[in-house]
């Protein structure tokens, strides 16, 4: 198992209490890591510290050969690391504009930028949707253009908060196929749940937050990729 990016000693306090004290996270290359955790467990606030909206109170980051504090890490993971919000945030303009867009953003040459959206959409099967507005859109398919939307940045590591939280089983079905797809291509995935069975037929490791401490647990389908993070909680 290759890692693409690990975190020693993340320590944050939200108003003085304290929220999150994680020894270690390894996120492994080119595969899904499901974590659960119940509401208030801190699952988004990992998720933006690792994607660097969220300065912790500390952490050492260790990725492409360098270790470093958060601020320095900072650059490398907002370029690499792309958090998916639980409800994604669409312009109210077309669907593919909506994909555009961060593409614009990062000064793509206009002709480029089209055909990758055009490419985008074909590889969701979103052409269907390509100009229709973004805001009339099912909470499923709102998801699959801010998937989309993401892929076109070509992350390295796709954090998606709840994912599936509010979809029925259709949209849910679509999305893991999409996430599968992703996966294939090489894309490490991070997914957070406060349920357990979401899209864990995905998922090659199972991480549970509880009290700020991450754990890692078996996954039914998949007993072999076991390793226990923090043995100390094991160990009472
Ligand atoms: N800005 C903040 N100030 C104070 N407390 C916060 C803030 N953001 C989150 N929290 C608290 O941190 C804990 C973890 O929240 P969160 O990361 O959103 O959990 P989850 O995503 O697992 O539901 C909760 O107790 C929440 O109330
Ligand atoms: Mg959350």
């Amino acid at each position: 198992m290759n890692t693409l990016i690990q975190f020693n000693n993340i320590r944050i306090s939200l108003s003085r209490k304290p929220i999150l004290n994680i020894e270690k996270l390894i996120i492994p290359s080119h595969q899904c890591t499901l974590m659960t955790g119940r509401n208030g467990s801190g699952k988004t606030t990992l998720f933006k510290i690792m994607s660097g909206l969220l300065k912790p109170d500390h952490t050492t980051v260790e990725y492409q050969g360098l270790t470093m504090d958060w601020k320095q890490a900072k650059p490398y993971i907002q370029k690499d690391i792309i958090y998916l919000h639980q409800q994604p945030y669409l312009f109210d303009a077309s669907v593919a504009e909506n994909i555009a867009y961060g593409l614009h953003r990062n000064g793509e040459n206009k002709s480029v930028a089209h055909n990758k959206v055009m490419q985008a959409l074909d590889w969701a099967n979103l052409s269907h949707l390509a100009h229709r507005s973004a805001k009339q859109l099912s909470g499923g398919e709102k998801q699959r253009v801010a998937l989309t939307r993401a892929r076109i940045l070509s992350p390295r590591l796709l954090l998606l908060d709840e994912p599936t939280a509010s979809m029925d089983i259709e949209a849910k079905k679509q999305t893991s196929e999409l996430l599968q797809r992703l996966k294939t291509e090489g894309v490490s995935i991070m997914i957070s749940s406060h349920e357990t069975h979401t899209v864990d037929h995905i998922a090659d490791h199972h991480l549970h937050l509880e009290e700020g401490v991450l754990t890692s647990l078996e996954l039914k389908s998949n007993t072999d990729n076991v390793t226990v993070l923090n043995p100390s909680r094991h160990t009472k």
